[in-house]
C-alpha cells in the first residue's frame, strides 16, 4: 500500500489549501455574504382599526408568514371595493408586520442594515421602538441602518412595519398590498461599498477591447480616517479576466468616489440573443484584511437609436419586439417569486419577445436580473403620473416631496443592468398637454442624466404628434387637436408613442432629429379559448370603453380572433404590419404580454382582470401568441383555431398562423376544403366552412413538400383530466414552484374546449398549493383556494415546495370526471 512521507502529506495539505482558496474566490455565494434573506419568521396583522403603533397590544392577533407577501390577493373580489375595478375589486387596507430576531455579539462593531426591495405602500418602520422612517412609493427599495438601536447577543430585537394602503383608489391597476418584495439583512464593516455604490460603464467597445469604467462609492462610518486598498476584479463565468487596485485614504464619516478603469480583451458582448455578462468584485482591505466584498454583474455592449435604421445593438439592427408588463403574477398576486417571473419571461421568449417595458413603475430587482440573463431590451419606467392625479389618492400626493429621491434611487439601483436601454420618465402624463409638462420633463431628464448618460430618456405619450383624433379615442380633454408638449420639449432623447400607429410612418417628417420608439401599442382584447361570436357581433364589443356593456358577447367574453381592440388601439396584426415595414421604427412594446389583475375593459363588473394579454392570467397563450411566434422566431409554426365543437351546419371561420411555408391546405374529415396562402402583408389565412364533427387537419407546404401538420378534433363529453407540470422536479427550498396545467379532456384525451367544471385539488407531501387560476377575467373565485372552475377546458395550479425533499402528489377531481394525480419531486 502507498505510504506518504511527512513531506508528501504537507505537500498534499498545501495543494488542498490552494484548491480550497481557489474555490472560495470563485464561489458566487461568497460574494453575497453581506446580504442574507430576511424573509422568514414574520408576523402579520390586518386591521384598519389599529392606526397607531402604540395601539398594538397583547390582545392583537398575529398570523405568521414568510415574505414576500401580498394581502390584497387573499381577500374577496368586492363589487363595492374602494379600489374600483381598476384595482381588481380587491381592497387595500392597513397592515402590520413584525419580526423578532437576535444579532450576534460579534457584529457589534459592524453596521447592520435592513433592506426592503419594495413595500406597497406608505411603509413606516420601527426598530426596538425607534422610528426609522417612511417611504410612500411602493415600488422602490430602501434601507435603514439598524445598528444604533440594536441589542446584541441573547437579547431580542423587534422590528415593526406599518403598511398603509387604505386610501383607495391609488392605482389604475391592481397594485397588491404589503411587503410584496424581498427583505434582506445586510452586515458590513464600517468601511464598505455604499448601497448601489458601483456604476460600471463601457464607453469604448471594439471587437478586440472594451474599456470598462468603474465608479465606486466607498463609505467610511468610522470616527477615524482609514487607509485601505480597493481592488476590483472582473470575472467571466468565475474565471478572472483582469483587476485593478488602488490605495485610498478616506476621511472619518464620509463617502469617497473612486474611479478605476480596466481593459477587457476580446470582450464577449451582451445581446438579446446572447446575454453574456461579466461580474466585477470589489474588495476593500485594511491592514491586509478584507473588510468588504461587493459584487456587480454587468454587460459589455454598445448601441444606438438611429434616425434611419432604428435600434442598433453591437452594430447590428435589432427590431425591439417588446411587451409591456404589470408586476402582478396572476394567482400569486403581487408577491414576487423569482421562478414565477422567470416562467413569464420564458413563455414570452417562446413567442419571440425580446423587450420588456416595466409599466408603469420600477420593477422588482429580480425581474431585471432575469432580463439581463435571458436577453430582454428593457425600458425601465418611473411614473404613471406626476403632479396631476389619475386616481384620487395616487402618488401625485407624494410628488412634491418624493419624486427627486425616488427617481434618483431608481437610476442608482438599476443603472448597471445591461438589459436596460431606456429610462421612461412617465406614462401618459396629464401634464403632456400643459405648459408645466416640459418644465417637469426637463427636471426629470436632468436628474437621470446626472446619474446615467449612457441610456436614452423617453416618455409614453398619447399621441406623440400633433394630430386630429376623434375625441372618443382619447382619454384626456375634449379638444380635437392634441399638441403634445413633451414631444417638443427637448427633454426626450427618443420620442415615445403610445398607440396612434397610423402616425408611425410620418415620424421622420414630424421629428427629423429624434428617433422613434412605440412605448405602448395595440390594446387588443381577447378571452382565451372563446370564439363564439363569429359574426359581426364580435366587432361590437366593446363599442366604447367608457360605455356600459350592452351590445356585446354574453358574460363579458371577448372573441379570441384578433378582431377586437380598445378604440385607442389596434388589432395585433394592424400595428405589427406597420412596425415591420419601416427600418426607422426601432420597435414596440405591446400592451400587454400577460393579462393582469385589474383594469378590465370595459370597466364593468363582473370583469376584474384585463383582456389585453397575449397570454392569459394563468399563463396560457391566446391564439395570437402564435401569430407573433410565426413572425418573431425561427421556429416553424402552424397553428389553427378555433376548437372543433360546434353545431352541425354552422359556418365557422378557421384561421391559421404559419411560417416557413408557401401554403396551407385544410382537410375536414380527410376531404380538402381548400389551399390558402398569405398575400401581400397578410399575417394569417382563413377558411369559412360549415361545421361537421370529426377532425380538422392543416398541412403547410413549401415547394410542394410538407413542412408541418396540425390537427384539431371534436371532443366528446368531458371524462377526465390531463395534468402536466412545467417542471416535474423542483428545489426543496420552500420557495420554488411547479406550474401544473390541468386540461379537462374526453375519454380519448382530446381537450374539452368548453368545459367549465369546478375542480377540487388536493395535495399530499411537503408542498402547498399557492395559486389556482383559469385565466377567466370574470371569475370571482379566490386564486388562493384549492378549488377553481376551469375556463374553456383549462386551469392552472401553482405548487410550492416545502423545505423537505420528497414526492408531492397533486390530485384533480370533479363531479362526473375520473380523477388524476401528478407527482412532483422536490429535491
Ligand atoms: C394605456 C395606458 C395603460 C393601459 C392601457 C389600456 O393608455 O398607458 O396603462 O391603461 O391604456 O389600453
Amino acid at each position: 500500500m502507498f505510504q506518504m512521507t511527512s513531506y508528501q502529506k504537507i505537500g498534499l495539505l498545501f495543494v488542498c489549501f490552494l484548491l480550497l482558496t481557489a474555490f472560495k474566490t470563485s464561489n458566487n455565494e461568497k460574494f453575497n455574504d453581506r446580504k442574507v434573506s430576511f424573509n422568514s419568521g414574520w408576523s402579520f396583522h390586518l386591521n384598519d382599526s389599529i392606526k397607531d403603533k402604540d395601539t398594538i397590544n397583547s390582545a392583537t392577533s398575529w398570523r405568521t408568514l414568510s415574505l414576500p407577501h401580498d394581502w390584497g390577493v387573499e381577500g374577496k373580489f368586492d363589487e363595492k371595493s374602494p379600489a374600483g375595478y381598476g384595482g381588481g375589486a380587491l381592497n387595500g387596507g392597513l397592515g402590520w408586520y413584525k419580526k423578532t430576531f437576535k444579532i450576534a455579539l460579534e457584529n457589534k462593531e459592524k453596521i447592520t442594515s435592513i433592506l426592503f426591495d419594495g413595500v406597497y405602500r406608505n411603509s413606516q418602520v420601527w426598530i426596538n421602538g425607534h422610528y426609522l422612517g417612511k417611504r410612500p412609493n411602493g415600488y422602490l427599495g430602501f434601507q435603514y441602518d439598524l445598528s444604533p438601536y440594536l441589542n446584541y447577543g441573547d437579547k431580542n430585537n423587534e422590528i415593526i412595519v406599518k403598511v398603509d394602503n387604505s386610501k383607495q383608489p391609488n392605482s389604475r391597476w391592481y397594485s397588491g398590498s404589503g411587503i410584496f418584495r424581498n427583505v434582506w439583512l445586510e452586515t458590513t464593516y464600517k468601511l464598505h461599498v455604499e448601497q448601489w455604490g458601483t456604476y460600471i460603464t463601457t464607453p469604448k467597445v471594439t471587437a478586440d477591447k472594451a474599456s470598462v469604467n468603474l465608479e465606486t462609492t466607498i463609505k467610511n462610518q468610522n470616527s477615524v480616517s482609514k487607509n485601505a486598498i480597493v481592488t476590483t476584479t472582473i470575472f467571466k463565468n468565475d474565471t478572472k479576466v483582469t483587476s485593478v487596485t488602488q490605495n485610498i485614504t478616506i476621511a472619518a464619516n464620509s463617502n469617497q468616489v473612486l474611479n478605476q478603469n480596466v481593459l477587457v480583451n476580446n470582450p464577449v458582448l451582451w445581446s438579446d440573443e446572447k446575454p453574456e455578462q461579466y461580474t466585477a468584485v470589489t474588495t476593500i482591505s485594511v491592514d491586509s484584511k478584507i473588510v468588504d466584498e461587493y459584487k456587480t454583474d454587468f454587460g459589455i455592449r454598445y448601441f444606438k437609436f438611429d434616425l434611419n435604421k432604428g435600434f442598433l445593438l453591437n452594430g447590428k439592427q435589432v427590431k425591439i419586439k417588446g411587451v409591456c408588463m404589470h408586476h402582478d403574477l396572476g394567482p400569486l398576486g403581487s408577491a414576487i417569486n423569482t421562478r414565477a417571473i422567470e416562467r413569464q419571461l420564458e413563455i414570452l421568449k417562446g413567442m419571440g419577445v425580446n423587450g420588456i417595458r416595466t409599466s408603469h413603475n420600477p420593477p422588482a430587482p429580480e425581474l431585471l436580473d432575469l432580463c439581463d440573463k435571458m436577453g430582454f431590451i428593457v425600458m425601465d419606467e418611473a411614473f404613471d403620473m406626476w403632479k396631476k392625479a389619475k386616481t384620487k389618492y395616487d402618488y401625485s400626493l407624494d410628488w412634491d416631496q418624493w419624486h427627486v429621491r425616488d427617481l434618483q434611487d431608481q437610476i442608482l439601483r438599476d443603472r448597471n443592468h445591461p438589459s436596460i436601454f431606456m429610462w421612461s420618465i412617465g406614462n401618459e402624463i396629464p401634464e403632456q398637454w400643459s405648459d408645466e409638462g416640459p418644465i417637469i420633463a426637463k427636471e426629470l431628464s436632468e436628474i437621470v442624466k446626472k446619474l446615467d448618460t449612457t441610456r436614452l430618456v423617453t416618455a409614453g405619450m398619447n399621441p406623440a404628434v400633433n394630430m386630429d383624433i376623434d375625441a372618443v379615442t382619447l382619454q384626456f380633454e375634449n379638444s380635437k387637436t392634441y399638441f403634445n408638449k413633451l414631444a417638443t420639449s427637448g427633454a426626450l432623447d427618443i420620442i415615445g408613442y403610445n398607440y396612434a400607429h397610423q402616425t408611425f410612418e410620418h415620424h421622420q417628417k414630424n421629428f427629423p432629429n429624434t428617433p422613434f420608439i412605440a412605448t405602448e401599442t395595440t390594446s387588443a382584447l381577447e378571452t382565451r379559448g372563446y370564439y363564439d361570436a363569429v359574426s359581426d357581433q364580435i366587432k361590437k364589443w366593446p363599442v366604447r370603453w367608457d360605455l356600459k356593456f350592452t351590445d356585446g358577447n354574453p358574460g363579458n367574453t371577448v372573441s379570441a380572433y384578433d378582431q377586437v381592440q380598445a378604440p385607442w388601439g389596434s388589432t395585433h396584426e394592424a400595428t405589427w404590419k406597420v412596425m415591420k415595414k419601416y427600418d426607422f421604427l426601432a420597435g414596440m412594446y405591446i400592451w400587454t404580454g400577460f393579462d393582469y389583475i385589474g383594469e378590465p375593459t370595459p370597466y364593468e363588473w363582473p370583469s376584474i382582470s384585463s383582456y389585453f394579454g397575449i397570454v392569459d392570467l394563468a399563463g396560457f397563450p391566446k391564439d395570437v401568441y402564435y401569430m407573433y411566434q410565426s413572425e418573431w422566431t425561427n421556429k416553424t409554426v402552424l397553428h389553427i383555431f378555433p376548437h372543433w365543437n360546434w353545431t352541425a351546419g354552422q359556418n365557422v371561420d378557421v384561421w391559421a398562423y404559419y411560417n416557413n411555408a408557401d401554403e396551407v391546405e385544410l382537410f375536414l374529415n380527410g376531404k380538402s376544403v381548400g389551399v390558402q396562402s398569405k398575400k401581400g402583408d397578410d399575417l394569417h389565412v382563413m377558411w369559412r366552412i360549415p361545421f361537421q364533427p370529426g377532425t380538422l387537419k392543416a398541412v403547410s407546404r413549401k415547394n410542394g413538400k410538407t413542412v408541418l401538420e396540425s390537427e384539431i378534433k371534436t371532443a366528446e363529453a368531458p371524462a377526465t383530466f390531463k395534468l402536466s407540470a412545467d417542471r416535474p422536479i423542483i428545489r426543496a427550498d420552500g420557495n420554488d414552484l411547479s406550474f401544473v396545467t390541468v386540461d379537462i379532456t374526453d375519454a380519448n384525451g382530446v381537450l374539452s374546449p368548453k368545459a367549465n367544471n369546478e375542480i377540487q385539488f388536493s395535495l399530499k407531501g411537503n408542498g402547498t398549493i399557492v395559486g389556482v387560476c383559469s385565466g377567466d377575467p370574470v371569475s370571482h373565485e379566490s386564486y388562493k383556494g384549492s378549488k377553481h372552475t376551469a375556463l374553456n377546458g383549462k386551469c392552472l395550479v401553482v405548487v410550492q415546495s416545502g423545505t423537505k425533499g420528497g414526492k408531492i402528489e397533486l390530485t384533480a377531481q370533479a363531479n362526473g370526471l375520473k380523477q388524476k394525480t401528478i407527482v412532483i419531486t422536490a429535491k
